[in-house]
């Protein structure tokens, strides 16, 4: 999409330290929060032409507003909405990305949603406890055994692959296709995506989509127990879910399966390592775990930011955001926001998850369908370790990958 050319002229700039290229940003976006929270509530930020938006309010209001929307096709055209159609040299990966869930917006949001959540439901997430319970186990049990390695491919990355593979019912020898599919598509959703990523994700897209077609039309013939196939044989009031739907929701899934859970569990390590205190008291005091697990997923939040189009004038804190502008929320910010939370910059696995209430699975109609099988899983691994492998140390500093936006490192070297 083109940004927005010039900045308002009633606009506030945003901190000089906001600066989501550089690498010393992306390793601790923390301060850069900090003053952007006390220059203002909305802020334009020329590079991206986007709105950033810092305070916790702000952001949970504005997810909960329909003024805004991930996508403004359910209103407007490109042209009316004065924006540029993404480059037909996108396609397929407009396509597969446009019917998923996630970018779609009432009444087809809301349609969609009620589908997949028919075949998604809690108890198809219970049922997968021992399975998670077992795979979490193994996984840690063998990476303690090998004296440790790379926390990241050994048992951070496996787990969720397994359980959302093993969910949908994707054959174990395909499995190894998952990752690269998925990593090369989420790559699109990083800030200004280079041209070479952009093709990367239309040739993931074009081979992902082919691959689950063929799925989806053998469990149409011979129906399993798995996801696919409750997906497939879903209905409401006779509606069903197009091939296309199915496809895209596949996807969406498989990605959001991956990427968050996999940054989570090495980035809430990395958050454990750096604060010995609490991870003594953690083992010392298992069950405080559940309560560990919201802090963690507050303390250093694995998706930074989520966009937002702006269908209908709005105002943030006294300042008009015009309609066909774009905001950027700021996820990592609103979750120390001090107006929110106490001490917000101390990591603290005593607040009680209830009282927690952090924005890391958002809110509104896209609050995340997959918050509940997550939790299960960083509960499961980060329990594996406590039980079976008590001890580990860091054994360096790890290096952040570029993105920002979903953040992580590229491995979290552990030993005993
Ligand atoms: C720690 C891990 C995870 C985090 C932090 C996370 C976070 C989020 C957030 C913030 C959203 C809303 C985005 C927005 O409003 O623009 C979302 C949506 C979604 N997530 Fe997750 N997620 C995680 C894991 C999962 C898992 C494991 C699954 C499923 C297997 C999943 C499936 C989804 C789906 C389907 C949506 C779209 C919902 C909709 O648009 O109605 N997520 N997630």
């Amino acid at each position: 999409m083109t940004p927005t050319s010039a900045a308002p002229s009633s606009a506030t700039p945003p901190a000089a330290s906001f600066d989501p290229w550089s690498a010393a940003f992306v390793a601790d976006p923390y301060p850069a929060y900090e003053e952007l929270r006390a220059a203002g509530r909305a802020h334009f930020f020329e590079p991206t032409g986007q709105w950033l938006i810092p305070h916790y309010d702000d952001v949970s209001a504005l997810l909960r507003d329909r003024r805004l929307g991930r996508t403004y096709l359910h209103r407007f055209s490109h042209d009316e909405f004065g924006r540029q159609g993404p480059p037909a040299g996108h396609e397929p990966f407009t396509t597969l990305n446009g019917n998923g869930l996630l970018d779609l917006e009432a009444p087809a949001h809301s349609r969609v949603r009620r589908l997949v959540a028919k075949a998604f439901t809690p108890r198809t997430v219970e049922a997968l406890a021992p399975t998670v319970e077992r795979l979490a186990t193994e996984l840690v049990a063998a990476f303690h055994a090998d004296g440790g390695g790379d926390l990241l491919a050994r048992v951070a990355e496996p787990l969720p692959v397994a359980v959302i593979a093993e969910m949908l019912g994707i054959p174990a020898a395909d499995r190894p296709l998952l990752r690269p599919w998925s990593a090369a598509i989420t790559g699109m959703f990083e800030l200004n995506p280079s041209a070479a990523a952009a093709a990367a994700a239309v040739r993931a897209s074009e081979e992902f989509s082919g691959y689950l077609r063929e799925v989806i039309t053998a469990r149409r013939a011979d129906p399993g127990e798995d996801l696919i196939s409750a997906l497939v044989a879903v209905q409401d009031h006779g509606d069903v879910l197009s091939e296309q739907e199915m496809v895209s929701t596949i996807v969406l899934l498989l990605n959001a399966g991956h990427e968050a859970t996999v940054n989570t569990t090495t980035v809430g390590w990395l958050t454990l390592f750096h604060h010995p205190d609490q991870l003594a008291l953690l083992q010392r005091e298992p069950g405080r775990l559940r309560d560990a697990v919201e802090e963690l997923l507050r303390y250093d939040t694995p998706l930074q930011m989520f966009e937002r189009w702006v269908l209908d004038d709005i105002e943030v804190g006294g300042t008009r955001v015009p309609r066909g502008s774009e905001v950027a929320l700021l996820f990592g910010s609103a979750n120390r926001d001090p107006a929110r939370f106490d001490s917000p910059g101390r990591f603290d696995i005593t607040r009680p998850a209830d009282g927690n209430r952090h924005l890391t699975f958002g809110a509104g109609i896209h609050y995340c369908l997959g918050a509940p099988l997550a939790r299960l899983e960083l509960a499961a691994s980060f329990g594996a370790f406590l039980r079976l492998a008590p001890g580990p140390k860091l054994l360096a500093e790890p290096d952040w990958r570029p993105g920002y936006v979903i953040r992580g490192v590229e491995e979290l070297r552990v030993g005993w």
